[in-house]
């Protein structure tokens, strides 16, 4: 492939520098503490991350700290603080209006917080619009609306982002790229990359989904509900893909009601209920039935982790 022409067509860099860092809030010097993730070039070739060497398993890619969110008399984000890590599936789960599509949507720039912070590879940000979510390398991933039925997969693939640089574009150079992505990703039931994405199956649309967001060097995919539709054999499909973008480094969070489906996904899960995070901590360190209980009431009945006395009543 030809990596200039790919180059050109690449999103910018994260976030503008602000005031205060957070490992300023978190009292820790800005000296100590740099922000936190090794950054990709953008015209650096995905197959160079591979793995999780590279990264800084510390410092999150994502901080929210204290965010509310009201619409009128309803308050949908009550001081919402979590940390998405590189490298690792956060299942986001809640009943029915808990606030996971608002939370989404508020990371993804679609709603601003009214308070709190957000912090990206440690530098406060403000996400204004999609537009700066996708720059800053902010994926969103909806059951059917992420892909324009009427193009093909090459089409959607570099859909918004053709290259300025050549008047004509180059149809080989985005075909081998998007053919290259998808073998990466083992999509093998796609027939052809020049089929119209309206024949592709729920599942095969959301591989071309994921394909786009690892062709363009994502560094946080989210997905809202991926397999409520899906077929159990594309349910799988997809569950296998997000946890190959995990592998890969990236930065994961995926709603799910399927408590099977997040017990088999996730390494962290973060419970919302109405508005508040309920509970978050390692996938291990829960069962299905736990969850379920923070979902109904917000606290967990079980208690063999009482003992431990965390420094935050919320950090199971
Ligand atoms: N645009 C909006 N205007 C007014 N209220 C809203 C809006 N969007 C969400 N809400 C309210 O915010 C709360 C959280 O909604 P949200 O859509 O985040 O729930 P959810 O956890 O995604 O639920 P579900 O599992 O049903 O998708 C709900 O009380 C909802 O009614
Ligand atoms: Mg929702």
């Amino acid at each position: 492939m030809n990596e200039s022409f790919l180059e050109s067509a690449r999103p910018g860099g994260a976030g503008r520098a602000q005031k205060e860092t957070l490992a300023q809030l978190n009292g820790v010097s800005s000296d100590a503490k740099e922000p936190g993730v090794t950054r990709r070039s953008l015209g650096e070739p995905t197959e160079g991350l591979s793995g999780k060497g590279h990264l800084n398993e510390v410092e999150p890619l994502l901080s929210l700290r204290g965010i509310d969110k009201s619409f009128g008399p309803v308050q949908a984000l009550a001081g919402v603080d979590l940390d998405i890590p590189l490298g690792q599936v956060t299942a986001l789960v809640g009943d029915n209006g808990a606030g996971k599509s608002v939370l989404v949507k508020t990371i993804s720039g679609i709603w601003e917080p009214d308070d709190g912070q957000i912090f990206w590879e440690g530098r406060p940000v403000h996400i204004r619009n999609p537009k700066e979510a996708a720059e800053m390398g902010i994926t969103t991933v909806y059951q059917d609306l992420a892909l324009c039925d009427n193009l093909d997969i090459v089409q959607n693939m570099f859909l918004g982002r053709e290259p300025t640089r050549y008047r004509l574009l180059d149809e080989t150079a985005m075909e081998l790229a998007a053919k290259r992505t998808l073998a990466e990703l083992s999509v093998v039931t796609v027939r052809s990359i020049r089929q119209a994405v309206a024949s592709l199956s729920g599942g095969q649309r959301q591989a071309v989904a994921v394909g786009k967001a690892v062709m363009w060097n994502s560094k946080l995919v989210i997905f809202d509900e991926p397999t409520a539709a899906l077929a159990v054999s594309s349910a799988a499909m997809v569950l296998e893909l997000i946890r190959q973008l995990a592998s890969r480094g990236l930065a994961v969070i995926v709603i799910s009601h399927v408590l099977n489906e997040i017990f088999s996904v996730a390494d962290r899960i973060a419970v919302l209920h109405l508005g508040h995070i309920a509970a978050v901590g390692p996938i291990s360190e829960f069962d299905p039935q736990k969850v379920a209980t923070l979902m109904a009431t917000g606290t967990s009945s079980w208690s063999s982790h009482e003992s431990d006395s965390p420094s935050d009543p919320r950090e199971l």
